[in-house]
């Protein structure tokens, strides 16, 4: 009997490992900061099972879309994206190509999503990548809809490896994720469940790792409300000791709550010459009152005092912001009220947004849904007053001297792209030899989404 089964356990470790040899995954991306860095832990899940991950679509044994549910079109992109997905595998005679789903989409529609897109081999929630493995495994042996959907008790970071691959110069790591605000127009609380913080020292860890093995020389601090951090520190208390880590340059971290703005972490921004002197900071609306119907918890004069105080601590203080237009009920009156506020903080960059109700949220049901027309104008007019403020904030970078780092090739030969202290893309030429450092550049030139620059005097000696 004992031969038996150690004969048998041989040979399922064969064929296991026969199974997972040189097979190759491919993840598509969609929405936030989040689920870039969720894409990156599910290949590190993958990794020990032998997949590789590859950027081609067409040599892929696995297609794994992590989607967005934050907005109604990111949805029906996904459907349409299996779709195509579909017709690809069938008229490529890729039978084997195992399709699945992850992310929010994923989590929010769950097994519906298995009926309207039967051909999916898996569908996996936000929550459970650590069970990719077994996901992949039955999805090989028996075909048809596996669903992993949970909100496991043990929390995702304890069960996914805790080393954290290169990600090149800049690396995001997540010290948080759910949230507990329920804005009344938002899935996210649903989708990604209740506030979770990481423990700091897990997070210290691996942003020692991160600086010291795989050449991270700035780390952006990830989470869905990413200043109510508490994972035994403050956000500002973790941004504290981060920045006592030799060899790491820049610490930024989004997305922020204006409620969870307490006094300790405006001051890293005047303390910590390491913390970027910018902020993503969502307003969404500029009228108290429609403040109020999404359950945001705070003013618009609340919110102003805010970006005061922070420009008042640090003067080279830029902002970005999320607006939504055409919440339920909002008048002429209410948008004009976000007109002036986005006057009165001018913005360096932003994304605005029509209202799009997501079934299953309060806003959904909530009566006076404003029109679609009157949506798309008013998005018009916000967004081309917020597209002047972007250009006039890139135009005033113009002549100053600014640390990029280098992170990406850019279009032609020599060409580098980097991003600002304030996350604008900056281009420059004849620079390959500098690619992944953190130099010191002049602005020359300025566009509506990115800036030029050239190697300050000094700046190659001056390079990381
Ligand atoms: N409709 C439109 N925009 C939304 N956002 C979140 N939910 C919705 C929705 N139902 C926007 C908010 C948020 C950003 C990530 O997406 O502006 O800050
Ligand atoms: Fe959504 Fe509001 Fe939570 Fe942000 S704070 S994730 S908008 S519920």
């Amino acid at each position: 009997m004992l031969v038996f089964m150690r004969l048998h356990a041989m040979v399922r470790k064969r064929v296991n490992s026969w199974y997972y040899m040189n097979k190759k995954v491919h993840i598509k991306t969609y929405g936030c900061q989040m689920n870039v860095y969720d894409s990156v832990r599910m290949a590190d899940v993958l990794a020990p099972a032998g997949y590789e991950e590859t950027p081609l679509l067409e040599e892929a044994d696995l297609v794994i879309l992590n989607t967005c549910h934050i907005r109604e079109k990111a949805a029906e992109k996904v459907y349409s994206e299996l779709g195509r997905l579909r017709d690809f595998r069938k008229e490529s005679g890729r039978g084997d190509m195992l399709i699945a789903v992850g992310g929010c989409v994923a989590q929010a529609e769950g097994e519906e999503m298995l009926r309207r897109a039967p051909y999916v081999d898996f569908v996996m929630g936000s929550q459970s990548y650590h069970e990719l493995p077994r996901l992949v495994r039955e999805a090989r042996t028996k075909k048809g809809g596996g669903v992993a959907l949970d909100f496991p008790q043990v929390q995702k970071f304890d069960l996914l490896p805790q080393e954290s691959r290169a990600q090149g110069s800049a690396a995001f790591v997540a010290v948080q994720e759910g949230c507990d605000k329920f804005c009344t127009f938002c899935v996210v609380p649903y989708t990604r469940g209740a506030e979770y913080s990481r423990p700091h020292a897990d997070i210290m860890r691996e942003v020692r790792d991160l600086v010291e093995n795989k050449g991270a020389i700035e780390v952006t601090l990830l989470g869905q409300n990413v200043n109510a951090y508490h994972g035994g520190v403050s956000l500002a208390g973790l941004i504290v000791q981060l920045a006592e880590i030799e060899g790491l340059e820049r610490i930024r971290y989004t997305t922020s709550h204006p409620r969870d703005m307490r006094d300790d972490l405006l001051e890293a921004h005047r303390d910590i010459p390491k913390l970027m002197p910018y902020l993503h900071l969502p307003i969404q609306a500029g009228s108290d009152r429609i403040l109020k119907a999404m359950n945001r918890k705070h003013t618009a004069a609340e919110y102003i005092e805010t970006i005061e105080k922070l420009r008042a601590l640090r003067l080279d203080m830029a902002f970005s912001g999320d607006f939504i237009v055409g919440f339920p009920g909002e008048s002429d009156e209410d948008f004009e009220d976000t007109l002036r506020v986005v006057e009165t903080v001018g913005y360096a960059s932003a994304y605005s947004f029509k209202y799009s109700p997501r079934p299953g949220t309060p806003a959904a049901d909530m009566e006076a849904q404003v029109p679609e027309e009157v949506k798309s104008e008013r998005l018009s007019r916000l967004q081309a007053l917020l597209n002047r403020q972007m250009q006039q904030f890139n135009e005033s970078c113009v002549g100053r001297e600014m640390e990029v780092i280098l992170d990406r090739p850019g279009k032609h030969p020599g060409q580098l792209v980097g991003r600002s202290p304030y996350n604008q893309a900056v281009h420059v030429e004849n620079a390959a030899h500098l690619a992944g450092k953190l130099v010191k550049l002049r602005i020359t030139s300025a566009s509506a989404n990115s800036l030029g620059g050239e190697l300050a005097q000094g700046a190659a000696s001056e390079a990381a």
